[in-house]
């Protein structure tokens, strides 16, 4: 603050400004009216945070302000239609924008910084667009605004970043980014949704639901979960991607027909694949070495191929509809003579089963993670508790073991004395139990 103070000083002294707006520069600024903001037209650095919450006006504008030190928070303003900041390029915290029912211009012309960007619940927006190009992000959250389009969204880095319940979202250009350090959750925007992260390399834990086009040609690197649930893709491609130091979960997409994850080596939780209706063939992981948790395969699948696969450390179950696959085969290449590759004492495999029968997969059942308000301030900047890290059967006796993470339903689902044990009932060949 000191330093700041300083610096404030001399720029307004170099600038002839006058000190008597010096305090008020430093101060935090509570605003009702355009006066407030008035008051502070000739702070080029803004020393302190500027609240919005409870204003009657229709329109504001934050002029002659070009840096916050601490955050422009602005929430419940009821009247709010219009909003400018034409001069501000750096927001050192937040920059809040919150509930704000009528709100349909939203003007950041210059903006280029902001170290946490949070809009949500803001069902007029129609149109958010960073013409500066804002190009320093740690966490950005976007949820619940009427845009079909998100521009000049450009940073090479991101902590975080959540997209959800933007439902006329048609398109987002996230292609400058190349790395999240923690999570990044798609989910619930216009079933139509063209999520474009053709640069990405490395993400923490990423979650992406309904969305239509999906481009993460470039992912090298996941070093928590990924799970791609109920989306509207038919191809999934991964081509780039070496690891994944937590489970992958491909669950519920009915459109699915084609997985190709062609230098994906290691899983180090579970390799779940449960319920994408036209998927027929487990194939397209040829350098698939190793999963150290459980191996859990449902859905119409006709044939297998994991042709790499030497170790599994949890268990594994197979359940399909289809006559076409011989569990016999399976049994042979992973139990057989000689054989281990299945570390874990659950063992099971189903061919034929009625739809009915199949028991939901890992993760399978997973809830979308939680939106809204709590999100704000979570520790850690929003992975949310629905990234349990189950891991299925992770350890050698088939005991359930979720290795690094909580304990969640998803794990006690496959309780091998109940939930594989049913598989007994249909016409399921069972080994091993
Ligand atoms: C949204 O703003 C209105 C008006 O200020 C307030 O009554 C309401 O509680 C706010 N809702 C949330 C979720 O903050
Ligand atoms: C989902 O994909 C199918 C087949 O490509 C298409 O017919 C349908 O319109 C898509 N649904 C949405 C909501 O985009
Ligand atoms: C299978 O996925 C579809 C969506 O693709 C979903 O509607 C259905 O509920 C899922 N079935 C189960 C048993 O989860």
């Amino acid at each position: 603050m000191t330093r700041l103070s300083i610096s404030t000083a001399i720029t307004m002294l170099a600038l002839g400004v006058m000190t008597q707006a010096s305090g008020l520069c430093d101060k935090d600024l509570k605003v009702s009216t355009q006066s407030d903001l008035d008051t502070i037209k000739s702070c080029k650095l803004f020393g302190g945070t500027i609240t919005i919450d409870s204003s009657p006006a229709g329109e504001l504008a934050l002029s002659g302000v070009e840096e916050i030190t601490g955050g422009l928070l602005m929430s419940g303003n009821t009247a709010l239609r219009t909003f400018q900041a034409p001069d501000l390029a750096k927001v050192k915290g937040e920059l809040r924008i919150v509930n704000h029912t009528v709100l349909g211009k939203l003007q950041l012309p210059k903006l280029v910084e902001a170290r946490k960007l949070m809009l949500s619940v803001l069902p007029a927006l129609e149109q958010i667009e960073f013409s500066a190009g804002l190009s320093q992000v740690d966490e950005a959250h976007i949820e619940d605004t009427h845009a079909p389009s998100v521009s000049g969204f450009k940073p090479e880095q991101l902590r975080s970043f959540t997209l959800i319940s933007n439902n006329y979202l048609r398109q987002f250009d996230f292609s400058s980014v190349k790395d999240v350090m923690g999570s990044l959750h798609v989910a619930s925007n216009g079933n139509g949704l063209d999520f474009q992260a053709k640069q990405l390399m490395s993400v923490q834990t990423g979650d992406f639901r309904h969305v239509a086009q999906l481009d993460l040609s470039a992912l090298n690197r996941v070093t928590g979960d990924i799970m791609f649930h109920e989306n509207n893709f038919s191809q999934l491609q991964l081509d780039q991607l070496e690891s994944i130091k937590g489970s992958l979960t491909i669950a519920n997409n009915n459109q699915l027909t084609l997985t190709s994850f062609h230098h994906l080596g290691k899983v180090g939780g579970a390799f779940s694949v449960g319920n994408n209706t036209l998927l027929t063939a487990i194939d397209g992981f040829p350098s698939l070495a190793e999963v150290d948790g459980t191996v859990d395969i449902a859905g119409n699948l006709e044939s297998y191929a994991l042709p790499a696969l030497e170790d599994v450390r949890g268990g594994m179950r197979l359940q399909t509809t289809s006559s076409k696959l011989a569990c016999s085969d399976l049994e042979k290449k992973m139990k057989g003579e000689g054989k281990n590759v299945v570390k874990g004492e659950t063992w099971s495999c189903g061919a034929s089963l009625a739809e009915e029968q199949l028991q939901p997969t890992l993760g399978q059942d997973s809830p979308a993670p939680a939106g809204g308000f709590n999100m704000v301030g979570a520790p850690g900047g929003g992975s949310s508790g629905s990234f349990s890290g189950a891991k299925g059967f992770a350890n050698e006796k088939g005991k359930q073991g979720a290795v690094g993470g909580e304990m969640t339903s998803l794990a006690l689902d496959l309780n091998p004395a109940m939930g594989w044990a049913l598989l007994a009932t249909g016409s399921a060949v069972m080994f091993g139990l």
